[in-house]
């Protein structure tokens, strides 16, 4: 069992997260969960989810939601500066922000942590963890682009919300599914989410072997 810490912030894209969460969850690891406020807005929009009361009940909710919580899930307050992911002494596995809004990759880009999601990142960038940022903006402007071109040269990944379709999905959840993979595969979690690449079925009969 390992320990992953998850951001998700206020862009679109709440489907994704859920399903990192719940494989992460399915495959016993230890998860450590911040939600902006713009992010709880967001699934709220998404997702129908409008958790409330104190911590420890938007834990529970959480938790129900998700319908598994084997490696246990705990939701940090995104304000949290003294949470244990604020010190690089506190060893996590990776993290990934999952959506990632263009503001948060901008604070995340210039150092800037005003909230735990973005002390976390720092953090992940300082330790040379692996830090993945799922963004689903488009189009990109100058500054998304600079902003992503500083966080790969700061040591995270950059991997954008978008699925492929040679694996021919069938439903939404097939889609979220891929790109949920991906984010797993590069948080180091195996797992078989999506049909991965095995050559061109149709190569030989086309005769585009050679
Ligand atoms: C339904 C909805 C979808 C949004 N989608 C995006 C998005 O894809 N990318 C983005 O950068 N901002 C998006 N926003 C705007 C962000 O929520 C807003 O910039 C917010 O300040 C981000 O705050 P955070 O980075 O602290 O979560 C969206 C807002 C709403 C309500």
């Amino acid at each position: 069992m390992s320990t992953y810490v998850i951001g998700i912030t206020g862009a679109s894209g709440a489907p994704y997260a859920r399903r990192v969460l719940q494989a992460l969850l399915e495959e016993d690891h230890h998860v450590k969960l911040i939600v902006s406020p713009a992010g709880d807005r967001v699934l709220n929009i998404e997702l129908g989810l409008r958790f409330s009361g104190a911590l420890a009940a938007r834990q529970e909710q959480w938790v129900e939601y998700l319908g598994v919580d084997r490696g246990g899930l705990e939701l940090l307050g995104h304000r949290d500066f003294a949470a244990s992911i604020a010190s690089g002494s506190y060893a996590f596995e990776a993290m990934a922000v999952v959506p990632c809004s263009m503001g948060t990759l901008a604070r995340i880009a210039s150092g800037v942590s005003t909230n735990l999601i973005e002390r976390g990142a720092d953090v992940a960038l300082k330790e040379r963890r692996p830090l993945v940022l799922v963004p689903r903006e488009t189009p990109l402007n100058r500054i998304h682009l600079k902003n992503m071109l500083a966080v790969h040269e700061a040591g995270a990944e950059v991997l954008p919300a978008m699925p492929g379709f040679y694996h021919h999905p069938r439903t939404v959840d097939d889609l979220v599914d891929t790109v949920a993979g991906r984010i797993l595969d590069r948080l180091g979690v195996e797992n078989a989410l999506f049909k991965r690449w095995q050559g061109d079925p149709l190569a030989e009969l086309a005769g585009l072997e050679d």
